[in-house]
């Protein structure tokens, strides 16, 4: 049989054309004698009607949900149009019916709404995934990859693969390992980003480079985390920020116009790490609503027991918040405190008095300089700021989701910059990279002199409240690199073992150049509008890394562990 069209694609102007189509049995019906076949593939739904007279009725008749099948027939007018359907106007009146392929009854209806749990639809996932829903998915992923590819290469970026056996890269999560059977006793680990190669492909001279990389974390999952996923790496040499920023902006300008078909606004907002925290308390600003921190630091004092001795008192107002019970305020107090706040406090107008929980102990003064009207309400953090910060910073998203603040389909971009290059472990008295080692200092004399205070010429890209890249100009300089892992607290011996090659590499003229990775999976989660990092991977791990469709991790013959020089010990409650 011919195959002419898929099942999106025949229209009223379609009308008496021969055609050819195949797909999957979505439905059946028999009405009257006459069977209607929804047929299903990837593009849509068309209908067909077999009459009782056709030759293959009776395979008609047989059919059942999932059954592979393919048709010819001609293109008719429906007499009872379905105006939800793209094809809703015609159907095709089957002249040849062949049975491809049967199927056994699914263990999942195979329609958008399904009330089976996720664990049961990942045993299935070849199944789940003809749901057209999780179809649309993996469609516009496609697309998102097809569009940023074209915009890198557009822009003279160079597409180049790097190893996946590799070793142990300066992200920071646990590596996976991978036991090496030549060598007794050695490991390879995946990468948690190519870091390290690109850097060393400037070195080498190709001026712009990307990869769609898969990159291994062994890390706490979460709804926007897995342990395998994709980075759109890029790197280019002899850039600054600003160009790193541009083709950046350029490159989702076009992705929006592309696969959203919407134009938006560029450049990004910037803003500073320490602005973001102070007024967002987060790193990654939900910009698509306001509502920001301020400091109440004039409400500490002794006669408000709970501000009493404290460093700092922060708050939020938030508008129209009448359904904000009591009850919801206590459960508003365990966000807080989840996120390191000690304790919360609130205030609200209620249209003829202030009241809430340090209402009595506020005078006049205090009241004029809330200014607080008709239905606001005002949350007080106290404590330390960095804590208060994080813990307002929680309760903001969590009040706009009560109340509703945030609109959908509209996309906030923020660039977020000046990030500290250290962090200090004040248990271990050691500083850590916050981003890598690789991150130039925006002043060498801080590193040296002042490196708790030190800022990175690093950068995120934060869309609609969620980390969607980061990345960094990078020391191209061999003493500063050295300065840097001294202050890191490496030994040489250290540096040797873990980066020696990529410190020799840097010896013999090494660009300047920095770049920057985007998290593949949480623009298109993003863009896909689902908040499930899962539902846009093919076959993804559950939160605790199980593949349960084919059961991996699983364990393996004695005989492989050997060649590996492998000895499992288990642990005594197994
Ligand atoms: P970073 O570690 O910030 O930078 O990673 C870049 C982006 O990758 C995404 N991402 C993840 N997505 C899903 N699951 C995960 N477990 C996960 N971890 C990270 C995030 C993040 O912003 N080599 C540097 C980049 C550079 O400096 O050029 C790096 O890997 O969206």
């Amino acid at each position: 049989m011919k195959y002419t069209h898929n099942n999106n694609e025949l229209r009223i102007k379609d009308i008496n054309k021969k055609v050819g189509l195949r797909g999957w049995v979505s439905r059946k019906r028999n009405l009257g004698g006459l069977i209607f076949i929804d047929l299903r593939d990837m593009h849509g739904i068309t209908q067909l009607v077999v009459a009782p007279e056709n030759e293959n009725y009776e395979t008609a008749q047989m059919l059942r949900n999932e059954y592979v099948i393919e048709v010819e027939g001609k293109v008719i007018e429906r007499v009872s149009k379905n105006k939800n359907m793209p094809t809703g106007d015609i159907e095709i009146e089957v002249i040849k019916l062949n049975l491809l392929s049967k199927a056994e009854n699914p263990p999942m209806i195979i329609q958008n709404e399904t009330d089976a749990l996720e664990e049961f639809r990942l045993k299935y996932r070849y199944l789940d995934l003809r749901r057209p829903v999780q179809q649309n998915y993996l469609i516009k992923r496609s697309q998102i990859v097809q569009s940023i590819r074209t915009s890198l290469i557009n822009n003279g970026f160079l597409e180049i693969e790097t190893p996946i056996l590799s070793k142990s890269t300066p992200e920071g999560a646990r590596d996976y390992l991978v036991p090496s059977r030549l060598h007794e006793g050695e490991f390879y680990a995946l990468p948690q980003s190519p870091q390290i190669y690109k850097q060393l492909l400037m070195i080498s001279g190709f001026e712009k480079y990307y990869q769609i990389a898969k990159c291994f974390r062994d890390e706490d999952l979460r709804s926007d985390r897995q342990p395998e996923f994709t980075q759109v790496d890029i790197e280019g040499a002899f850039v600054s920020e600003e160009d790193i920023f541009k083709y950046i902006e350029d490159l989702f300008y076009n992705l929006f116009k592309d696969v959203m078909k919407m134009e938006i606004e560029v450049p990004f907002l910037k803003m500073k790490y320490d602005d973001a925290i102070s007024k967002y308390g987060s790193d990654k600003p939900e910009m698509r609503f306001a509502n920001l921190i301020e400091s109440y630091n004039y409400l500490i004092r002794e006669d408000i027991p709970l501000f009493n001795g404290v460093d700092h008192v922060r708050g939020i107002v938030f508008e129209n918040a009448q359904s904000i019970t009591r009850r919801v305020i206590d459960s508003l107090t365990e966000v807080v405190k989840k996120n390191h706040g000690d304790a919360l406090a609130f205030i609200r107008h209620n249209g003829s008095e202030v009241t809430g929980s340090i209402a009595k102990f506020l005078n006049e003064d205090d009241l004029a300089k809330i200014n607080l009207e008709k239905d606001e309400i005002l949350f007080l953090v106290p404590g330390k700021y960095e804590n208060v910060s994080k813990a307002l910073g929680a309760l903001r998203l969590e009040v706009a989701k009560l109340l509703d603040l945030i609109p959908e389909n509209d996309y906030k971009f923020l660039w977020v910059t000046d990030w500290p290059l250290l962090e200090y472990d004040s248990e271990e008295e050691r500083f850590y990279a916050a981003h890598h080692p690789f991150t130039a200092p925006k002043s060498v004399e801080d590193l040296k002199n002042n490196p708790k205070e030190v800022r990175a010429r690093a950068y995120d890209i934060v869309l609609n409240g969620y980390e969607v890249g980061g990345g960094s100009i990078r020391i191209h300089n061999q003493d500063v690199q050295q300065l840097m892992f001294e202050t890191l607290g490496l030994s040489n011996e250290d540096i040797k073992e873990r980066f020696g090659f990529f410190v020799e590499a840097l010896k013999y003229g090494t660009p300047p150049h920095g770049g920057i990775a985007l998290g593949l999976d949480r623009i298109v989660m993003i863009l896909t509008n689902t908040t499930n990092i899962r539902d846009v991977i093919a076959f993804p791990k559950t939160q605790n890394a199980r593949d349960i469709m084919n059961q991996s991790p699983s364990s393996v013959e004695l005989e492989q562990l050997e060649e590996l020089h492998i000895k499992v010990s288990k642990n005594e409650k197994n």
